[in-house]
């Protein structure tokens, strides 16, 4: 069983989805590892590194030569693929919906595409889950940058030439990454205030320290969406969210938005009046700017002065702290593929529940039901 890894060719994306601790772990299952020289370098992984946990570190036009899996980050081009093994397997995050040409020219290649963002959000696969891990971080790193680019302190501080106030922070969408970004804004000392349309996020949100800043007229999603998603919400709630939101954002100094939902655009939720109804020098995150955008006339890795406002956010936020965003989705892969691992097959061999729900194309054709039709 071969495993190999590629350099990640996506402009800025300086994550691996290998590291010399996962390469260890593989090995000790009983494959072999092949990572392409570089790999890690962004993510602060050495080939030395690499080579020391075991791994074969080649050229770009070796390392995927008779590879059963290839592992990336971002699914490479087929054309990085032709020395893989017929059938070889691919597990990475394909952007099935985006990206639905590269995940036809795998079925006609003839490739296994895993696509981890179609993982089961289920009990057992949370360790699998590279949405998760990655949001994770994303959450953390927002608050941190919009702290950076803010002008004024995060927490209130009692000085003899007087008082700083404490920003007040309001994180819209309160998924992992929201969770995250509420509690790295309350470590830092900021007020923090957040909603979601998922009323199961009240109590969490209750639980960090945080206000809760709900829709109350109109229901929202009670309980949670499928899969813990939520969906696209009626006019009539949308209209109420907004009046909402134009009262609150107009006191905010920091807003972190992250609302995302599978499959579609990012929602809109702060409009260029709300903008304009903000105090000078105050910032925006959209954390959703690569899926579209949850401000209006946000834009990927550029500082967006409107209205005295500054409104950014980066096409790839877990690329920013690549080390740990890569240690995890690394941990991600190896969790998948040790769960399945069949000792006497010496090769991993997936259930139904998570073979069907990740498995995009196999013997040529697409198969995954959400991509039908
Ligand atoms: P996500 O990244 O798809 O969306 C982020 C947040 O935006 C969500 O909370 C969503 O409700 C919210 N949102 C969508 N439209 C909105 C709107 N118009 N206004 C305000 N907020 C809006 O979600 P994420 O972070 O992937 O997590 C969703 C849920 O799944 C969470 O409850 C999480 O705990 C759960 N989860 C479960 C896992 C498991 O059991 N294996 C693994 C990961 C997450």
């Amino acid at each position: 069983m071969r495993i190999a890894a590629l350099k990640e060719r996506a402009p800025g994306e300086t994550r691996v989805a290998v590291t010399p601790e996962t390469v260890k772990k593989f090995i000790a299952l009983g494959a072999t590892v092949a990572v392409e020289e570089g790999a890690g370098i962004a993510a602060a992984f050495s080939d030395d590194a690499y080579r020391e946990a075991g791994a074969d570190v080649l050229a770009a036009s070796k390392v995927v030569e008779g590879a059963d899996i290839v592992l990336a980050v971002q699914a490479p081009d087929v054309g990085d693929l032709k020395c893989a093994k017929p059938g070889a397997w691919i597990a990475a995050t394909f952007d099935p919906f985006g990206q639905r040409d590269r995940v036809d020219a795998y079925a006609q290649a003839g490739l296994e595409a895993l696509s981890m963002e179609f993982m089961p959000r289920i009990t057992r696969a949370q360790s699998m889950d590279v949405l998760s891990s990655q949001s994770n971080l994303a959450g953390y790193k927002a608050v941190l940058a919009s702290a950076n680019q803010f002008g004024r302190a995060f927490p209130m501080m009692m000085t003899a030439a007087g008082t700083v106030q404490a920003a007040r922070v309001f994180v819209m969408g309160v998924g992992v990454a929201g969770l995250q970004a509420i509690a790295t804004a309350k470590r830092l000392g900021a007020q923090v205030s957040a909603t979601d349309v998922r009323s199961a996020t009240k109590e969490q949100i209750l639980s960090l320290g945080a206000k809760p800043v709900f829709v109350e007229t109109v229901e929202g999603i009670e309980g949670e969406g499928s899969g813990g998603y939520a969906t696209e919400m009626s006019e009539e709630y949308q209209k109420a969210q907004a009046e909402l939101v134009s009262s609150h954002i107009a006191k905010q100094d920091i807003v972190i938005t992250t609302a995302l939902i599978p499959g579609r655009a990012a929602p809109q939720l702060i409009s260029d009046a709300q903008i304009a109804s903000m105090k000078q020098g105050s910032v925006i995150f959209d954390l959703a700017v690569a899926q579209g955008g949850n401000v209006e006339g946000s834009k990927p890795d550029e500082l967006v002065e409107k209205h005295g406002v500054t409104i950014m956010g980066y096409a790839n936020t877990p690329a920013h702290l690549a080390a740990d965003t890569s240690a995890l989705f690394a941990r991600n892969l190896y969790n998948f593929l040790s769960a399945f691992w069949d000792a006497e097959a010496g090769k991993p061999v997936l259930d139904e529940e998570i073979g069907d729900a990740i498995r995009l194309t196999q013997g040529g054709k697409v198969v995954n039901e959400r991509l039908a039709g």
